[in-house]
């Protein structure tokens, strides 16, 4: 049995989500020359685009891992966003870089920037695979973005559909876009 893709309007290969993950790792070193930045990941859709970028960081990194989750309609954030897992570590002083899967309206990373920056890290950039800017509610800079997509509901590589599909190793999505939005 073989990973089947949708037919919708966003399709990112293996290939590509590789090759942009290797992009990104040259950028981050070249960024933090001299530095041992903290990436943190968010769970649960981060994790194979944090695996992957961490693998790729041919320099000394250390880690941790932080879940939210966001009050009321799964697929349409409130901004009101609980901590189901807090960090482990201290991150003041910290070169900090939170990695998410995807910047929506971008409620919920707000939210996270300023639950962090209130930590006092030394500073705080965001690595986001994707991102969909005609969503956007909340004013954010993404410092290191995989790639943009337009208004489809994604899945695939981190990202799921009722649980599922979070395995497959590219990313997709269901014809016709917004499909699964209200
Ligand atoms: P906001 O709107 O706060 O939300 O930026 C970000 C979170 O919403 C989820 N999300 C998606 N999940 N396919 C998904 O599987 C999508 O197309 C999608 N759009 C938003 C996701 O949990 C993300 O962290
Ligand atoms: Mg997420």
């Amino acid at each position: 049995m073989t990973h089947q893709p949708g037919h919708g309007p966003v399709q990112i290969s293996q290939d590509d989500i590789q090759a942009r993950i290797q992009e990104l790792a040259r950028k981050i070193e070249a960024d933090y020359e001299g530095k041992t930045p903290h990436l943190i990941c968010v769970l649960n859709g981060a994790f194979p685009f944090f695996a992957d970028l961490c693998r790729a960081i041919e320099r000394p990194i250390t880690v941790d891992f932080l879940q939210a989750s966001s009050y009321g309609n799964a697929q349409e954030s409130s901004g009101e966003v609980k901590l189901v897992k807090d960090l482990q570590f201290p991150i003041q002083g910290r070169d900090v870089i939170i990695v998410e899967d995807i910047v929506d309206t971008g409620l919920t990373l707000k939210y996270l920037m300023g639950y962090l920056d209130g930590r006092h890290p030394a500073s705080l950039r965001i690595a986001s695979l994707l991102s969909k800017p005609s969503r956007r509610k909340a004013e954010l800079t993404i410092d290191y973005l995989g790639f943009t997509i337009p208004n489809a509901y994604v899945y695939g590589f981190g990202l799921d559909r009722a649980q599922l599909d979070r395995n497959l190793p590219f990313i997709t999505s269901e014809e016709p876009a917004g499909d699964e939005e209200e």
